[in-house]
Parts: structure tokens; sequence; C-alpha cells
């Protein structure tokens, strides 16, 4: 969890320029609101698109909550505890509504949909909720809210992108940026609430996704994430008589249909400079299309998430993830195959229902196996409404879990620094995002397989948005260390 607060507005980001004045000129906009959001880079991705509506509806931005007109929570419910950082959060603001009652407190996004009006009934002070397919009517629902209603709206869409929405970016370094390019999902893993708080999935007008592309580009950004819950299935078929000849890279979209390799190669070709990332994938749904596709381009990132869940088909089975051990493993040789030292990184699950300790060992032989770079790992945690709620026991004891949880940790932090000494001595094409948090002598950046390196700024004239060359000398688990070359 991170806090976000505007820091940009689109017009100056367009030219690149950090925002800054509109914090404190109070005469520039009647009232301010304040965003923070919980849980994955689509909430993040669509808090810039509330940030944007509520702009044009005359909204500043402010980060200090304290002096917010309208204070949004942008909420995850993937897991409990994530919830529980919610609720903890909103007794804070609860404090201030007492102070300030004029103040509106609005709940966005996974939680919101989850919980609908009840979240009214449980927490009191909640004036607004708003799913996430809903956020263009948000203006109404301030409106109901100032004349003291509630105002809630949940209803989930069928073909709501936001596609001609530019979303405002929030805490940008300017350099990097995630563009969503679907929403929704058809998975139903049985563990996952997501397809219940996210709703059906849709893919995104191409055009659109690449004009946002390119338009960060212009502004100066030097690398896109294009965001979905399972990017390998978006496909769209764009409208012969809409197709806009003026995007530069691939003047002339074909009638036909544009799947995620056409896709990831269309945003490669607005420029050799702007890299391309991409995330998540769908172990059963990526294909030698895609990774044939980034070994064609050097922009696009040799690094992809192919999360895991369970080493264990048994497993695999019971959470509906339509993939075998065997299948995932073939997977992994495939992309090692075609994309010979590509980054890759996992989510991995410990104690879903019935998990036996063969079925955890199978678990840490796949990581062993994948050799995975990173990998963020949890314990089960069951949600309400899934199918593994209804149909399985929670059965696996918190103790055991947190155990099974501790040696996935483990391995982990062994094959990462695995994997970063084997690093050391090679030389990487690194894109410099900031400066090192723990020193202003220090760049960082990172590199095409997605691993941060840190480097001493040295006499050199660089700066963040600059491709240099760096080779390697140190390693932590978690950091590479290098020269500039
Ligand atoms: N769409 C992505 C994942 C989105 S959720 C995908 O399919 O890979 C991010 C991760 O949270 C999941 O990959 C899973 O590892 C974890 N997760 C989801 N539901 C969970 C639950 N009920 N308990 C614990 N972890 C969960
Ligand atoms: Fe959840 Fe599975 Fe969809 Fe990912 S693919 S969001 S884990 S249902
Ligand atoms: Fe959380 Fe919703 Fe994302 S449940 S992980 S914010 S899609």
């Amino acid at each position: 969890m991170f806090e976000v607060a505007t820091t940009k507005v689109h017009d100056e980001a367009r030219q690149g320029e950090a925002y800054a004045p509109f914090d404190n000129d109070p005469n520039l906009y009647q009232r301010r609101f304040y965003i923070e959001s919980y849980g994955c880079q689509m909430n993040f991705s669509d808090s810039e698109i509330v940030a944007s509506i509520l702009s044009a509806e005359g909204f500043g931005a402010t980060r200090n909550f304290e002096e917010a007109d309208l204070i949004l929570l942008n909420t995850c419910s993937i897991r409990e505890k994530a919830e529980q950082t919610v609720r903890k959060r909103l007794t804070e603001f609860r404090k201030l509504k007492k102070g300030r009652p004029s103040t509106l407190i609005g709940v966005l996004g996974c939680m919101a949909e989850r919980l609908k009006s009840k979240f009214l009934e449980e927490e009191k002070l909640v004036d607004i909720v708003v799913g996430p397919d809903a956020y263009r009517t948000l203006p109404q629902l301030i409106a109901e809210a100032d004349g003291g209603q509630k105002g809630v709206n949940v209803l989930l869409s069928r073909d709501e992108t936001y596609a001609d929405i530019s979303p405002i970016r929030l805490n940008s370094n300017g350099i990097t940026a995630f563009v969503s390019i679907m929403r929704g999902c058809n998975n139903m893993c049985s563990f996952c609430v997501v397809p219940f708080t996210r709703g059906r999935e849709r893919s995104r007008n191409v055009q659109s996704i690449l004009k946002e592309c390119q338009d960060l580009f212009d502004a100066g950004y030097k690398e896109v994430t294009l965001l979905g819950q399972n990017v390998d299935s978006y496909y769209f078929v764009p409208d012969e008589t809409a197709v806009d000849n003026t995007i530069p890279g691939d003047p002339a979209i074909k009638p036909g249909v544009v799947n995620f390799a056409r896709l990831l190669e269309l945003v490669a070709l607005i420029s050799p400079d702007l890299r391309v990332r991409f995330s998540t994938s769908h172990p059963k749904d990526i294909t030698d299309e895609v990774l044939h596709t980034m070994a064609k381009y050097e922009n696009i990132c040799k690094y992809i998430h192919l999360p895991l869940q369970s080493g264990s088909t048994r497993m695999l089975q019971l959470m509906n993830r339509s993939y075998t051990r065997e299948w995932y493993m073939s997977k992994v040789e495939r992309i090692r195959e075609i994309l010979p030292g590509c980054g890759i990184s996992s989510d991995i699950i410990a104690g879903f229902c019935t998990e036996t300790e063969e079925d955890h060992r199978d678990t840490l032989d796949m990581m062993e196996f994948a050799r995975y770079d990173m990998s963020y790992m949890f314990f089960y945690s069951e949600r309400p409404g899934t199918l593994a709620q209804r149909r399985y026991e929670d059965d696996i004891p918190l103790e055991i879990k947190k155990r099974r949880l501790q040696e996935i940790v483990e391995v982990q932090n062994r094959l990462s620094l695995e994997s970063n000494l084997k690093d050391l001595g090679k030389t990487f094409k690194v894109l410099i995002e900031a400066e090192s948090k723990k020193s202003k002598e220090h760049w960082m950046g990172r590199s095409g397989e997605n691993k941060v390196i840190v480097f001493p700024k040295g006499s050199s004239n660089y700066k963040p948005g600059d491709y240099v060359h760096v080779k390697v000398s140190e390693c932590t688990q978690a950091t590479l260390l290098g020269e500039l070359v």
C-alpha cells in the first residue's frame, strides 16, 4: 500500500513538467479532493481516471487529507487484510469528519463493489460508494451527497473501459506510466474475488491505447506498462470506418483482430525509445506469438510476470487455474528458449484448501525449476462469494499457512540472490527513473529484465529518462549495484 496524491495536471504533464502551484492557490479550485489507492496497479491506474473526472468538475487535488473537501479511498478486496487496512484508515477519517461534517468521504474500487450499500450500514461516515465501472457518475453522486443523501453506484458494465478519458498522472516520476488495456476478468480462479468486483472482461479500443501511449511519449515518458488482469486475452476488432491514420508507428490498423501480440507490436512501434512492459500474463494464455513479438522488438522488456499460484496439479485444479504443473513447466521452458535471459516472476499462494505437505513441496520444487527472480507471496485468505468459499473448506490452520509461506519466502530470497549473483560482471541497458532513495550521489533505474540497478552519478550529465549502460559489480538480494560504462 502506498499513498497517492495528484502532483500533475494533464496539460503540464504533456510538457513533461512537474506540476507545482495549485496546491497552494485556494482561488484556482473551489473544492479539493484527496485520493488514496490500495491494491493492484489497476486500482492505481483507475485513481488517475477518477482524478481526471474530478478535475473536469473543477476539483483540485491535495496531498493533505486534512484540507480536502472530498476524501476518496480506492479500495482492494483481494485478501482480508487489505480490507482491514481500509477500515482502519476510515476510523482516522471519522475523527476529521466530526470536526468538519461537510467533508465528504467516498469509497471506490473493489471493496465498494463487494459490499455495495452494506458499506453505508457498516461505516456510517461514508457518503459515497462507487464501484470500478461507475466512476463517470461520481459528479452526480457528489451532488447527491452534498444534498445530504448517500450516493451509491455499484453497477458493473460489459463495455466500460474509460477509453476516452485521459488519466491525470498521480505521484508520477514523469518517466514510467501505467496504461489500462482491458478491464474485468472471466477466469474464475476459485480463490479470487476479482471477477466479482471487476466484472466481465472487456478490451479497450486499440486506437485509444495507442493515443495514450503516444501522448505519454510526447510528454517525455519513456516506459509504459500495459495493464490487465489477463493481458493475453486482449482482443479487439477495430471498426474499419474509425481507423485514424494519424497514429504514428502503424499508420493503418487494418480491419481485423488485434490480439495481445499485435497490440504489443503496435505500442512498441511508437518509438524504439519507449519501453513496453505488461502485466499480468496467465500461464494458460501466453502464446508463442507474444514471445516472438517480445524477441522481435528490443524495446519490449524481457520480463514476464507469470503467476504460478501452486506447483501442485491437484491444487491448480481446485484453484480452477486450467493448467497443470507440466504445462507450467513447458511454458517456462518455452520462455527460456525464445527469450534467453528473460526475467520471470510469480505470485504464490500458501495453504489453499486441502493443501498437503506434498502439494506444498511441489510448489517449492517448481520455484527451483522456474528460478524466479522475484515473487509476490501470500497465504490463502478466504473471500466471501468466491467459488472456493462456496465449495471448499478453508481447512489449513493459520500456523501451517504461515509456516509454509515462510518456507516459500526463504526459497524466493535465495533464488533472488542467486539470480542477482548471476548478473555480476554483466552490462545492462538501464532506464534512469530517479535519484536513489538512499543517496543523492546515485541514480536508480531498471534493466529490461526488471532488475533495480543503482549506480553512482559520477560527473555525467545524465538525468531521469535517459538510457545508460551499467556494468554490475555488486549485488544484494533486492538490488544490483554497478558503474556507468
Ligand atoms: N490477475 C492476476 C492476479 C490478480 S490478484 C493473475 O491472474 O495472476 C494478485 C494475486 O493475489 C494473485 O495472483 C494471487 O496470488 C493473490 N490472491 C488472489 N486471491 C487471493 C486470496 N483469496 N488469498 C490469497 N492470495 C490471493
Ligand atoms: Fe483472479 Fe484468476 Fe482473474 Fe487473476 S486470472 S484476476 S487470479 S480470477
Ligand atoms: Fe484488489 Fe481489486 Fe486489484 S481486489 S488486487 S484492487 S482488482
